[in-house]
């Protein structure tokens, strides 16, 4: 759908000498929004700004993961004021829609260095529904046009989660948590943190025995099922004792009552009764400040933990209006699995509830054995039951075969009727193909424990500098310093 801006841009660009070529899409605004659109980096798109300049005004073409400094484009340009032109202005000057400016608006063009550090970059056609793709190097061809260093990488988001030291993880925490955490980390715009909670492990009654183990058991399920030292920050949460510390700051704008209220803290008193302590209670102020120490924005971790993300916004919110701190307000980053039942056929899947998961860590026998002892129906009905054991097998069949195949039982418990003995082998057997890779890694990591040591020193090391930074800035905003 080229309209005549379109086609005329299409013209000056070949008469320039431009190679380009364009690319059609549903109408988007964001450079970020089209680039996952198209699942490009944004590392390769670019975006042209109109700024006023003194009395006169200038385009610049950025590179979409970076941003203007403007101390240096102020003394490249020779001017002493430097802003954004108003809506406006840009709809006047160039007679092109807001978000849709493409690189020809004649005016004097300075164009930042790293657009031309890849082979090709993507920018706007003059419509939204167009992208346009530019051999970087022919660029220069841009009438009025210089070449210049003026941008700054733009800072990455953090991200932050972690997994209670309590055990071997199941598959509940790998769909709701791990596969989050996974993804974040393989896209270049976030900076992510794993820990594993093991200041979290001690609300409840626990083995001081096996609680350090514990602790690694969870760091080798993480590195096993593919988290990487070397993109993300790995450690156990005691190891940055700034935690704590943090956390009591953070307690002076929280009431007692708000704590109380909790879903988490009621059902654990009714698992715990003699375990109601003032760490129980703490623990939502304590996960506030593993996420605000870094001033994450973004935390994967399944649905179960949105009253705790709600706590954190809370903490985050009153901290700047009392103090003037700067803590981003976290929400949840969510995943196709945010929920996993368990297999007993209530509530959800957790390690606290025997016979309720499956660990990453069980070979096929024991799958099957779980799986097996998971509760059905005569397997043929009018309706497909919404909820119970029936239900919750359905819904593993969604998770790891997909929808199709969940539709396809579902036809068949309403006419010939289910056999739960062959949907639960095949069952069995997909879940262990998705887990072997994971065990095998696993196996790696059990015989390299130095290797393991290392890594939690390193990711200690570099967390405890970020964190120390945030607990300097809170003390002194207090009024400590
Ligand atoms: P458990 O409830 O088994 O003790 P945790 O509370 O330690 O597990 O949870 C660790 C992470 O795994 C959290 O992010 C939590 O939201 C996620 N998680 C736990 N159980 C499930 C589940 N059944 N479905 C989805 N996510 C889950
Ligand atoms: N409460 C989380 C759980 O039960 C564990 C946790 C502790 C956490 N601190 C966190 C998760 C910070 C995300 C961010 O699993």
């Amino acid at each position: 759908m080229k309209d005549k801006i379109v086609t005329d841009y299409d013209q000056k660009l070949s008469e320039l000498g431009i190679e380009h070529s364009f690319i059609e899409h549903p109408a988007i605004k964001e450079v970020g929004d089209v680039m996952n659109f198209l699942n490009l980096p944004l590392s390769e798109s670019s975006a042209t700004l109109l700024m006023k300049a003194d009395d006169s005004f200038v385009a610049i073409i950025r590179r979409g993961d970076t941003e203007l400094d403007l101390e240096k484009a102020k003394k490249i340009i020779n001017v002493k004021k430097l802003q954004i032109a108003s809506l406006d202005e840009f709809t006047k000057l160039t007679g092109l829609q807001p978000g849709a400016a493409h690189y020809l608006t004649g005016f004097k063009t300075f164009i930042d260095k790293k657009v031309f550090e890849n082979e090709y970059v993507y920018g706007g056609s003059g419509s939204l529904l167009i992208t346009t793709k530019y051999k970087s190097e022919d660029l220069i061809k841009i009438p009025n046009s210089q070449i210049v260093e003026l941008s700054i990488l733009k800072a990455k988001q953090r991200v932050l989660s972690g997994i209670r030291a309590t055990g071997r993880l199941h598959l509940g925490n790998y769909l709701g948590a791990v596969v989050g955490m996974l993804e974040l980390q393989n896209d270049p715009a976030y900076d992510t943190l794993y820990m594993v909670a093991d200041l979290h492990a001690v609300t409840t009654p626990y083995d001081k025995k096996t609680l350090r183990q514990n602790a690694r058991e969870v760091v080798m399920d993480y590195l096993a099922s593919g988290l990487d030292p070397e993109k993300s920050t790995i450690f156990i949460q005691s190891d940055i004792p700034e935690h704590s510390e943090l956390a009591y700051y953070l307690s002076t704008v929280v009431s007692i009552a708000r704590l109380q209220h909790l879903p988490t803290y009621k059902e654990k008193v009714i698992q715990y009764p003699e375990g109601n302590t003032v760490a129980l209670l703490y623990y939502p102020i304590l996960m506030a400040a593993d996420i605000l120490i870094y001033k994450a924005g973004l935390v994967p971790v399944g649905i179960d933990q949105e009253p705790h993300l709600e706590i954190a916004r809370e903490i985050a919110r009153k901290m700047n209006s009392e103090y003037g701190t700067n803590f981003p307000e976290p929400k949840r980053f969510a995943t196709k699995g945010e929920y996993v039942p368990s297999l007993s056929g209530e509530g959800k899947m957790s390690k606290s509830v025997e016979g309720s998961f499956i660990n990453l860590t069980d070979d096929l026998s024991t799958i099957k054995k779980r799986l097996a002892d998971a509760p059905t129906d005569s397997g043929k009905g009018d309706k497909v039951p919404k909820d119970g054991g029936v239900a919750n097998l359905l819904k593993f069949v969604e998770l790891f075969q997909g929808q199709k195949k969940r539709k396809e039982y579902e036809e068949q418990y309403t006419s010939n009727g289910i056999k739960y003995s062959e949907l639960k082998d095949e069952l069995a057997s997909v879940i262990y193909e998705e887990l072997k890779p994971i065990q095998e890694k696993r196996k790696y990591f059990e015989t390299h424990t130095d290797e393991v040591d290392k890594i939690l020193e390193d990711g200690a090391e570099r967390a405890r500098k970020m964190a120390s930074e945030t607990v300097a800035e809170v003390k002194e905003k207090m009024g400590f310093k």
